[in-house]
C-alpha cells in the first residue's frame, strides 16, 4: 500500500471516533522510540514535554525550552514515523502573546517537523490557540491536571473531583472543540467525569489517568516499557521491565569484559596475511 495512506492524520483521527476506534498514543523523545512506536502501530506519538523530567530528570516540566522541544521533534520526525507527530509547547513558549505562540509553534513545524502542537489549558488559552490554528497547525488540547501549572495547583494532584471544577473542566472541552481543535487530553481526572467529557465532544479524548471511557489513551513510554526505576503514578500499567533487561545486560558486558570472555573471536578481525604484521 502506498505509504501516504498509512499515515496517520488528524482527519483520520476524528474519524476513529465516530467508527468507535480507539487511539493510541504513546511519548517519543529520539528515533529509536518513535521508529518502534511507528512500527508497532502507535496513532498519535507526543513529544511531550515530560522529557523535562524522564530526560533532564528535573522535578517538573517547567524549565524545559523550545530549543529542547526543537531538537527533540527533530529526531522523532527523521524516523519517519507513520504516527501523527505532535510537540509540546513548553511553558513560557505561548504565554506572553498569541503572536508568540505562533512563531514558536511554526518553528516545531519548519525546524522539528511536527504534525501538530499540545498547548495546555482552556478557555484562558483561547486566543493564543486560534492565532496557530489561523496559521494551519492542528492543535491538541489538554485540561484537568497541566503540569505546567504545578505551582497554581499546588502539585501533581487528580482534578475535576468537584462538581464546580469538573463543570469548568467540560466547559473548557466544548469551547476548545468550538475552537477547532482535533482533540483533548484529559490527564488525571475521575473517570466519570471523563466519561462525560467524552461523551459532550464530537472531536476525540485521548485519556491519561482518566478512565477507560476516552476514546483513547497516552501513556509516557518509558513508564509503560519500565525504563524508569522510580516512582510511578497509578494510572501507568508496566508492560514490560526495560531497566532490569538493560541492567542484567550491563552486568554481563562488565563480567565479560572483566573476565576476558568479550570480545572473543567472533567479535575481533582478522589480518588478512597471518604472516605479515603491522607494528
Ligand atoms: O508531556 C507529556 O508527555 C504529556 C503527556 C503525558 C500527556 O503531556
Amino acid at each position: 500500500m502506498p505509504r501516504l495512506e498509512n499515515k496517520q492524520t488528524v482527519c483520520a483521527l476524528k474519524k476513529k471516533k465516530k467508527l468507535g476506534e480507539k487511539i493510541s498514543s504513546v511519548t517519543a523523545y529520539d528515533f529509536p522510540t518513535a521508529k518502534v512506536a511507528s512500527d508497532a502501530g502507535i496513532d498519535i506519538i507526543l513529544v511531550g514535554d515530560s522529557l523535562g523530567m524522564v530526560l533532564q530528570n528535573r522535578p517538573n516540566t517547567l524549565g524545559v525550552t523550545v530549543e529542547d522541544m526543537v531538537y527533540h521533534t527533530r529526531m522523532v520526525s527523521q524516523a519517519d514515523p507513520l504516527s501523527l507527530v505532535v510537540t509540546d509547547m513548553p511553558f513560557g513558549s505561548y504565554h506572553l502573546s498569541p503572536m508568540q505562540g505562533v512563531e514558536n509553534a511554526i518553528r516545531f513545524v519548519k525546524e522539528g517537523g511536527a504534525e501538530g502542537v499540545k498547548l495546555e489549558g482552556g478557555r484562558k488559552r483561547l486566543d493564543v490557540i486560534r492565532a496557530i490554528l489561523d496559521v494551519d497547525i492542528p492543535v491538541l488540547g489538554h485540561l484537568g491536571l497541566t503540569p505546567q501549572s504545578i505551582h497554581a495547583l499546588g502539585g501533581f494532584k487528580v482534578q475535576g473531583k468537584l462538581k464546580e471544577k469538573a463543570d469548568e473542566i467540560i466547559e473548557d472541552a466544548i469551547a476548545l472543540e468550538k475552537l477547532g481543535v482535533f482533540a483533548i487530553v484529559l490527564e488525571s481526572i475521575p473517570a466519570e467525569l471523563a466519561q462525560e467529557v467524552t461523551q459532550r465532544v464530537s472531536i476525540p479524548t485521548i485519556g491519561i489517568g482518566a478512565g477507560k471511557h476516552c476514546d483513547g489513551q497516552i501513556l509516557v513510554f518509558h513508564d509503560l516499557v519500565g525504563f524508569t526505576n522510580v516512582y510511578l503514578p497509578k494510572f501507568v500499567r508496566k508492560y514490560a521491565d526495560v531497566y532490569s533487561t538493560i541492567h542484567h545486560a550491563l552486568e554481563n558486558y562488565i563480567a565479560d569484559i572483566r573476565s576476558g570472555n568479550f570480545p572473543g573471536e567472533e567479535e575481533s578481525y582478522r589480518l588478512k596475511d597471518p604472516g605479515h604484521h603491522h607494528s
